[in-house]
């Protein structure tokens, strides 16, 4: 079943009319979608928030005054990731460092190392920055307003309406997926291109423009909605409080929207690492990463380039040719862009000194170094 549709607005309420296109047919039915009103569709969307809400760790519990360093650490940490593997790492970073004060007196590298396995790496070198920011700037108090908030370290469009709306109870347009996914399904939206999101974009802003009836709770009812009842694959419509004027349910088949542009397929790159051990079997040689590019900053195991053309890999030039041995053994990780693919060499009796950003680290303690995931697999790999 397709859709034409057919815009009309009236002093801002927007009514839609659909031609619903059965079999290349169209026959004389005219849907007539008329989204609710936000006083009704936010009131919906409370009252199902005050019975449904998750408990989260960073959120604030039912008149509780919420913690803007919680929220603000959180958003950071969901940026690309979900909830469940954020859950341990919040946890840990405030048991580390409970203020704002806290983290940025931290070394660097205990922030970049307590981030490892979480990805996306520039997120904790830009956290750790805007702590400094908040403290030396702001007197460790974050700023409670949107334009301010963008100008800091890590925090875009969304992440300041985020904060703005939840730990300041302020109104903002707060559109992560989630908030996508529930409004092309509420508008039945089509449009898979850089002009739909902006559409989805205009659809959320109708419910939240100058409306400071619970800005930070509604924001997360539509959070809660698309995590726990508008889901990507089977959602859940018999249960959803905006199910009455969801053009996405009434057309039988919601979980199309939204509809995505056909995927690229990821490109593989090829490369070496390389486990190095001194002559005594204590220490592992450990690469300081430069701050710039992929895991940025990050403690790792030494590697060749990464490359898609498998033949142009060269070992690095530290190692005496001699000495590098080839193991059988390889692992693969995937990035968000490319698959990579590394063999493993094996050099023991290393008795080089390590070279400028090398160092020596003692094997027993290597579990706790904070490795990112690709390393991490290696050494599992290895010592399993
Ligand atoms: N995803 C992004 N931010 C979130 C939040 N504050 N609560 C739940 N899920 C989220």
């Amino acid at each position: 079943m397709l859709a034409t549709r057919d815009v009309a607005s009236d002093n801002g309420r927007i009514t839609i009319r659909y031609k619903i296109i059965v079999n290349k047919t169209v026959s004389n039915t005219v849907a007539k979608h008329t989204p609710d009103e936000p006083d009704i569709f936010r009131k919906k969307m409370l009252g199902w928030y005050s019975k449904h809400r998750r408990t989260l760790p960073w959120r604030a519990l039912p008149e509780q005054k919420p913690n803007p360093y919680h929220v603000w650490l959180s958003e950071i940490m969901l940026q690309q990731t979900t909830v469940q593997a954020v859950i341990p790492y919040f946890q840990k970073f405030i048991t580390k460092w409970p203020t704002v004060f806290n983290l940025a007196e931290a070394p660097n590298e205990d922030v970049m190392s307590a981030w490892a396995g979480l990805g996306y790496y520039a997120r904790a070198r830009n956290l750790h920055k805007c702590a400094r920011t908040i403290v030396e700037e702001y007197n460790g108090v974050f700023p409670n307003d949107q334009s301010t908030l963008k100008t800091l370290s890590g925090i875009g469009d969304y992440t300041s309406a985020a904060i703005t709306s939840i730990a300041f109870d302020k109104p903002a347009n707060v559109v992560d997926g989630n908030v996508e996914r529930v409004m092309a399904r509420y508008y039945a939206e089509e449009t898979p291109t850089p002009q739909g999101k902006k559409n989805l974009k205009a659809h959320a802003q109708y419910y939240t423009e100058n409306r400071s009836d619970h800005p930070g709770d509604y924001a997360q009812s539509l959070m809660d909605l698309g995590a726990t009842i508008c889901t990507p694959k089977s959602p859940v419509c018999s249960l959803c409080p905006i199910n009455e004027n969801c053009l996405g349910y009434k057309g039988g088949n919601p979980q199309q929207y939204p509809i995505k542009t056909s995927k690229k397929l990821r490109p593989q790159r090829y490369g070496y690492v390389y486990w190095v051990v001194d002559d005594q079997q204590k220490n592992l040689l450990i690469h300081k990463r430069s701050d710039k590019g992929l895991l940025g900053g990050m403690i790792g195991l030494p590697t060749s380039e990464w490359l898609e053309d498998k033949s142009k890999c060269e070992h690095l030039s530290i190692f005496n040719k001699r000495e590098i041995v080839k193991s059988q053994k390889h692992i693969t990780h995937i990035f968000t862009h490319f698959s990579l693919h590394l063999d493993i060499y094996l050099i023991t009796n290393h008795q080089i000194k390590a070279p400028v950003n090398y160092r020596w680290y003692a094997l027993q303690d290597i579990k706790e170094i904070g490795f990112p995931t690709v390393f991490d697999k290696v050494r599992k790999y290895l010592l399993k």
